[in-house]
């Protein structure tokens, strides 16, 4: 099953795909997470992308979908995808169409997290990690069960992102407006896109995107 989660920044699509890679054992593909891991390894990508990134606007379509075409490369075939934070433009939805046919995949299904965007401001700043296993964590909604422990290592280092401040974060929304949110009416097209309560607890959006994939 190959299926794309798409909403704005802070709509939970990190959180429900760490879901899903535990109970269906499907791939999270997040161009983010790649991103971020190419800043860190000082890679040519990263040292390209990390001013962009840390204003909170877009890397180009093309360094993006050479990443995603790369990592499914390196797949199997029969593990399914979970798109996370791709495709973000009308040009990456078409690049996307290109890399799934070069590698014999289908999209599933489109799965919309629908949020308040003002209420995500909140849900972004407060947010914090695990600096060890990546576990996620928030100020608010999620902390440690022990203070200060990660439940899954017991690691006690924590980091922020740096582009989860408000100027950024406001950026990021922007973009998601101006690029990302008109790409629906492609999915929406092809009568794959289901909707989902974003603004529900956790495990409630959980079950809710688990009805959408028995379908
Ligand atoms: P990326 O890493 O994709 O960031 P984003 O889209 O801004 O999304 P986030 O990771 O902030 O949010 P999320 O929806 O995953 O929410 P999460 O589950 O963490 O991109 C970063 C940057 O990289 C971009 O700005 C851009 O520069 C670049 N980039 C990446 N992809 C690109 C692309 N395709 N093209 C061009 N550039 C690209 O949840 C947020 C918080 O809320 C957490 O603390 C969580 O615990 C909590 N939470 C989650 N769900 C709930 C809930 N239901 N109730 C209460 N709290 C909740
Ligand atoms: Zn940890």
């Amino acid at each position: 099953m190959n299926i794309i989660l798409l909403g704005p920044p802070g709509a939970g699509k990190g959180t429900q795909s760490g879901r899903l890679v535990e109970r269906h054992g499907m791939r999270q593909l997040s161009t983010g997470d790649m991103l971020r891991a190419a800043v860190a390894a000082k890679t040519p990508v990263g040292l390209k992308a990390k001013a962009v990134m840390d204003r909170g606007e877009l890397v180009s379509d093309q360094i993006v979908s050479d990443l995603i075409d790369a990592e499914l490369e390196s797949m199997g075939p029969s593990i399914g995808a979970i798109f996370d934070g791709y495709p973000r433009t009308a040009d990456q939805a078409h690049q996307l169409d290109a890399i799934l046919a070069r590698h014999g995949r289908k999209l599933d299904h489109v799965i919309e997290l629908e949020v308040d965007l003002d209420a995500l401001i909140e849900r972004i700043t407060g947010r914090f990690s695990c600096a060890n296993c990546g576990e996620g964590y928030h100020d608010t909604f999620k902390q440690p069960k022990v203070e200060g422990v990660c439940d899954r290592c017991g690691s006690t280092e924590f980091k922020r992102r740096k582009d989860d401040n408000e100027e950024a974060v406001r950026t990021r929304m922007d973009e998601y407006r101006k690029k990302t949110a008109p790409i629906l009416p492609i999915y929406d097209a092809q009568g794959i896109v289901s909707r989902v309560d974003g603004m529900a607890d956790i495990d409630d959006v959980t079950a809710a995107v688990e009805k959408v994939l028995s379908k």
